[in-house]
Parts: C-alpha cells; sequence; structure tokens
C-alpha cells in the first residue's frame, strides 16, 4: 500500500516551535520514525511538508489513482482551506486528519476544521504519537479492505 503523508505550515518548525504546546521532537525525526513504521507493515509512505497551500494541492492531485491512503495534518489550513478541502475530495483517498495539540481546549478559531467531517477519523491532542496511531489505523482499514 502507498500512503502519503501531508504536513502543513509551520510544521517544519517542530522541536523548536512553541514547544509547551508541540513537544520537542522535530518533523525529521517523526517523519524517519514513521517510515520505519512504515515499511514494517509493508507500507510506502511518503511525505511532504510546506508552507505553500498549492504545493499541498498539487501533491494531493498527484496521488490519484496512486495513493491508497492519506495522514494529514493541515496545520492552520485546517481552520482555513476550502482549497484544501476541495483537493481531497477531488480525489476521493481516504484520510485521517491529525493534530498535535488538542485543538478544542485552544483558541476558538481552532474548533472549527474544514476537513473533520469528510474525514475516516481525527487525531488530536496526543502530540507525535497521533501520527502513529493515524499510521497503525490506516494499516487496519486497508488490509480489512482488501480481505
Ligand atoms: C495544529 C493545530 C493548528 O491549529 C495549528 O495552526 C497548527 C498545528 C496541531 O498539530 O496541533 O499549526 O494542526
Amino acid at each position: 500500500y502507498k500512503v502519503l503523508l501531508l504536513n502543513g505550515p509551520n510544521l517544519n518548525m517542530l522541536g523548536k516551535r512553541e514547544p509547551e504546546i508541540y513537544g520537542s521532537t522535530t518533523l525529521a525525526q517523526i517523519v524517519q520514525q514513521l517510515t520505519e513504521e512504515a515499511s514494517k507493515l509493508s507500507i510506502e509512505l511518503t511525505h511532504l511538508q510546506s508552507n505553500a497551500e498549492f504545493e499541498l494541492i498539487d501533491k494531493i492531485h498527484s496521488g490519484f489513482e496512486k495513493i491508497d491512503f492519506i495522514i494529514i495534518n493541515p496545520a492552520a489550513f485546517t481552520h482555513t482551506s476550502v482549497a484544501l478541502r476541495d483537493a481531497i475530495l477531488s480525489v476521493n483517498i481516504p484520510f485521517i486528519e491529525v493534530h498535535l495539540s488538542n485543538v478544542h481546549k485552544r483558541e476558538k478559531f481552532r474548533h472549527h476544521s474544514y476537513f473533520s467531517d469528510i474525514a475516516q477519523a481525527v487525531i488530536c491532542g496526543l502530540g507525535s504519537q497521533g501520527y502513529f496511531y493515524a499510521l497503525d489505523a490506516a494499516h487496519r482499514i486497508l488490509t480489512s479492505e482488501s480481505t
């Protein structure tokens, strides 16, 4: 199976950025460990982090009929981007939405997501561990579909 991991704006600053909220693990560390976990599950993981909305949109489009599952932390675009929502709908690829922080106990503007009502599942508030739970869930969903 092929899983695409997408991370939105400012997540390149993980480890440095507000560590009391987002933890001290860097994105490179997360991606490396997640790629190792994926290969144990016979999953090919590809990753893009971008601060630019169009790059994330283009990556989603390029996954059409190629990518089986998406794990996405849209970061601030969670709360703003109809375009990214429409991109993910346009390719019809199932996805899990991940947030490091519990967005529901933060500012009100973080309570609304343009993704949650179309996601298979939403994981938030578990830090970087959330990505690993999402990968495990993706694997379970993909393997149960094919049997
Ligand atoms: C975030 C939560 C968003 O509200 C915020 O804009 C981010 C990161 C998270 O992972 O907790 O950049 O998606």
